[in-house]
Formats: structure tokens, C-alpha cells, sequence
């Protein structure tokens, strides 16, 4: 079995560590990958948002499976080219990605189908963008409607900060073209969850609920990041809600693209605010999450690529995919700076020492290997998950696994789990 997969993240990393756990006699490459993915697969050279050399390469190398991690590929069209040269691919095509590349057409299904989610307006100019803040009052979101690497979501506390974005928006033009529509959304309050499932055109079978933290410091403080650390399951999404969310956002959703003629296929992942009057949707992402995937696949009890070859061939089946009970927990490791600018090419000690410790899994993000050496190579580095007894078990492997390693402006939150720990307590 040859398989690519597309990707340098710790997502990517997460899931060449599955497949070849799985099968360890698979031929697994990843493009580009990192210095983890290097130690157990093939790392190939051609970056993960160049569409035309990936298919390059795939009819070259003819791989018999291609799993896509990042949205920017899917959103580019990947998985339709690929599958147009006859490669099979896992991911959503170019207008089923459209639910995380654009966060207005996002809305408008979910209008369509009734999903609960924030109100919304879509504005054009700044003087439109004034006139939803007045109506909204502050707090207000604003967003971006295009993809913007995580960085096209403004939280304004203040008429301030109200100010700051619309610079950013509009005067600076920070975003380019995928601020040429923002959203002005109603600021929600609650806890935050994410529901991944996977779908086949028509199937839905949610994975094991996880929790994100995306604020860089303790006490989910300071700005915000791609996510510094995650934990599966999440015990605020009790299997109430998990019901709740795949009747009323899940399916719905798949059910509305199918009658727009768009079969989804892939992981869709819903972005929760678990308000006073129940669950309302944030965002789509069209893809695994990032680190959620660190924390949830280590807990997955059956083989990923089945799965996976079923959302594709529209077999899927909830018996495809079982959980260990034990809970994992991930906590990320950034380069000083981040997720402001930082510093690359700082050398790493302390990996083999951590990897002797028997229940943590060491997944590389921003790495490369120079010399023979492993060099951060990015803002978030790497994402160090345990499984444990007790989430409490976990939370204590992981952070063990972490003191081990050490990199000059090395940062990670020392609180990853809070809320679910002070949940139990
Ligand atoms: P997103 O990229 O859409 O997930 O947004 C990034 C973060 O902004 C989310 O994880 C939330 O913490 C916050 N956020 C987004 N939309 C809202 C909203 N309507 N109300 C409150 N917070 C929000
Ligand atoms: N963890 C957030 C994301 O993957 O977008």
C-alpha cells in the first residue's frame, strides 16, 4: 500500500504515526512533512499547497491513496485533480471545502438549513461594517470571509478594538482579497468545543469530541494561535449534546450541500460555542483540526485508512470507528514569539529522552533535520500527547514528555485540560 500524505503539520505528522502504526508494511510519504514524518515515512519535497506538482508527483509515483491535511490544498482543488488523473483522495473537492474558504457561504447553508449559529452580516465597505456593529453593540466578531491562516477573526471586547480591526480590514487591506466580504457577527459566551466527524456524501460518523486551547497563555489569556494544546474527549459534550449537534448541524449540513448538488466528503469539523440555549456553530473547517488530531488519533481503536477509503466509496459505517476509553492530551510547544514572529533554525536537544517515556507520542509541527539535527522550524514546533488512566494521568505523561525537551525561546501553556480537570473537581 502507498499512500501520500499532504501536509508538514502536526495533524500530518499524527496521521503518517496512525497509518504506519496500522500497517506498518505501508510505503507512506508526506509532502513536504517535517523532521518527524522524515523518521517514519518518506518526506517528499514539494510544498502542500502546489497543486499541479502534488498530481505531478502522483502520477510519477502512483500512490494507491492520498489523504490531504491542510485546507488551503483542498480549497485550491486538489482532491478534484487528483481524482481526475485517477488517483484516489481523501478530502472534500474545491466546492465542498467552501464551508471553511468562505465563511459567508458557510452561513448561507446553514441559514438554509437551519443550523443554529450566531447572526450575521455580510458587509462590503466600512460604512456597512459600522452600521452591522451598531445594530450587533459591542462585543461584536469580525471575520474575514476568505482564509487567512487563522488570523481573519477579530474578537472586539471594546469600540477600540472595533477600530483596530476595521483597519486591519479595510483601510490596511491586512487580508487582500479574502477580506473583499467580512462578516459582522454577534459575540457568543460559552465554552468552546470541537466536533470532527467523518462523512461520505451522505453518512456522517462523528470522532471523539476534543477541546481546543487557542489562546497562548494560562488561563486562556493573551492573543490568539492555531491552538496550544488539546484534549479528547471533552467532557462538556455529553452524548446529549453530541446528538443534539449531529441532528441539528451535522447532518443537516451534509444534507443541504447534497441537495445543492455538492457531495461532501472528508472530515467536517464543526467549531462549537456551547451557549445558555444550547450548541451554536462558529466555523466549518473542511479538514482534520490542528492539534485536535494529536489528541483524538492516538485514541482511535481502528485502523484510520478503512475509514477513510469509506468516506470516499460511500460505505461509511459508525463500526469503521471505536475509541479507546482512555482520554489524551496534547500540549503544544511554540518558538518564542509565536504567534507574533519568531526565530527559525534553533537546534532541539532532548528528544530521545523523551521518547523513553512509554505513554507519550512526541508529534512534530514546525520542524526539519539539518546536519543530522533536529531545528525548530516553524511557530508551533511540536505537540506532545499521552494517554493516561485518568485525564489527570494524561495531563501529568504529557508535561513529563515535555520538560524533556528544550529549544532556546521554547513556550508552551502549563494548564492544557484546565477546564475539564476543574469539571471533575
Ligand atoms: P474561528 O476561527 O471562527 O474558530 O474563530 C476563532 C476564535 O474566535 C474562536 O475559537 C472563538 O474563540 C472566537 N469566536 C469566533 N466567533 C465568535 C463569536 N461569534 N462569538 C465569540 N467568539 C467568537
Ligand atoms: N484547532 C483549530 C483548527 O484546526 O482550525
Amino acid at each position: 500500500m502507498k499512500i501520500l500524505v499532504v501536509g508538514n503539520g502536526g495533524r500530518e505528522h499524527a496521521i503518517v504515526w496512525k497509518l504506519k502504526k496500522d500497517d506498518p508494511s505501508a510505503q507512506v510519504f508526506c509532502a513536504p512533512g517535517n523532521a518527524g514524518t522524515a523518521a517514519i515515512a518518506e518526506n517528499v519535497a514539494v510544498p502542500a499547497d502546489d497543486v499541479a506538482a502534488l498530481v505531478a508527483w502522483a502520477r510519477e509515483n502512483r500512490p494507491d491513496f492520498t489523504v490531504v491535511g491542510p485546507e488551503v490544498p483542498l480549497c485550491l482543488g486538489l482532491v478534484d485533480e487528483l481524482e481526475a488523473a485517477g488517483f484516489a483522495a481523501f478530502g472534500p473537492v474545491r466546492s465542498a471545502a467552501r464551508i471553511e474558504g468562505s465563511k459567508s457561504f458557510a452561513k448561507e447553508v446553514m441559514a438554509a438549513a437551519q443550523v443554529p449559529t450566531a447572526r450575521a452580516r455580510v458587509v462590503r465597505s466600512e460604512a456597512e461594517a459600522r452600521d452591522a456593529v451598531s445594530e450587533f453593540g459591542v462585543p461584536v466578531v469580525l471575520k474575514a470571509d476568505g482564509l487567512a491562516a487563522g488570523k481573519g477573526v477579530m474578537v472586539c471586547l471594546s469600540q477600540d478594538d472595533v477600530e483596530t480591526a476595521l483597519r486591519d480590514l479595510f483601510s490596511d487591506n491586512r487580508f487582500g482579497a479574502a477580506a473583499s466580504e467580512v462578516l459582522v457577527e454577534e459575540f457568543l459566551e460559552g465554552e468552546e468545543a470541537s466536533i470532527l466527524a467523518f462523512v461520505d456524501g451522505e453518512t456522517v460518523v462523528p470522532l471523539a469530541s476534543a477541546q481546543d486551547h487557542k489562546r497562548l497563555l494560562d488561563a486562556d489569556e493573551g492573543p490568539n494561535t492555531g491552538g496550544m494544546g488539546a484534549y479528547s474527549p471533552a467532557p462538556v459534550v455529553t452524548d446529549d449534546m453530541l446528538a443534539v449537534v449531529e441532528s441539528q448541524v451535522l447532518r443537516p449540513v451534509v444534507a443541504e450541500l447534497s441537495r445543492r448538488g455538492i457531495s461532501y466528503k472528508g472530515v467536517l469539523y464543526a467549531g462549537l460555542m456551547l451557549t445558555a440555549t444550547g450548541p451554536k456553530v462558529l466555523e466549518f473547517n473542511c479538514r482534520f483540526g490542528d492539534p485536535e488530531t494529536q489528541a483524538i488519533l492516538p485514541r482511535l481503536a481502528t485502523p484510520l485508512l478503512p475509514a477513510l477509503q469509506a468516506c470516499r466509496a460511500g460505505t461509511l459505517s459508525p463500526d469503521l470507528v471505536a475509541w479507546d476509553p482512555r482520554p489524551a492530551v496534547c500540549v503544544v510547544m511554540v518558538s518564542g514569539g509565536y504567534p507574533g514572529s519568531y526565530r527559525k533554525g534553533i537546534a532541539v536537544e532532548g528528544l530521545d529522552e523523551a521518547a523513553t517515556l512509554p505513554d507519550a507520542t512526541v508529534f512534530h509541527a514546525g520542524t526539519a533535520k539539518r546536519g543530522g539535527v533536529v531545528t525548530t522550524d516553524g511557530g508551533r514546533v511540536f505537540g506532545v500527547t499521552a494517554l493516561g488512566e485518568t485525564l489527570k494521568d494524561a495531563v501529568a505523561a504529557a508535561y513529563r514528555a515535555v520538560v524533556k525537551i528544550k529549544f532556546d525561546g521554547a513556550f508552551y501553556r502549563s494548564d492544557i485540560a484546565w477546564r475539564a480537570l476543574a469539571r471533575k473537581d
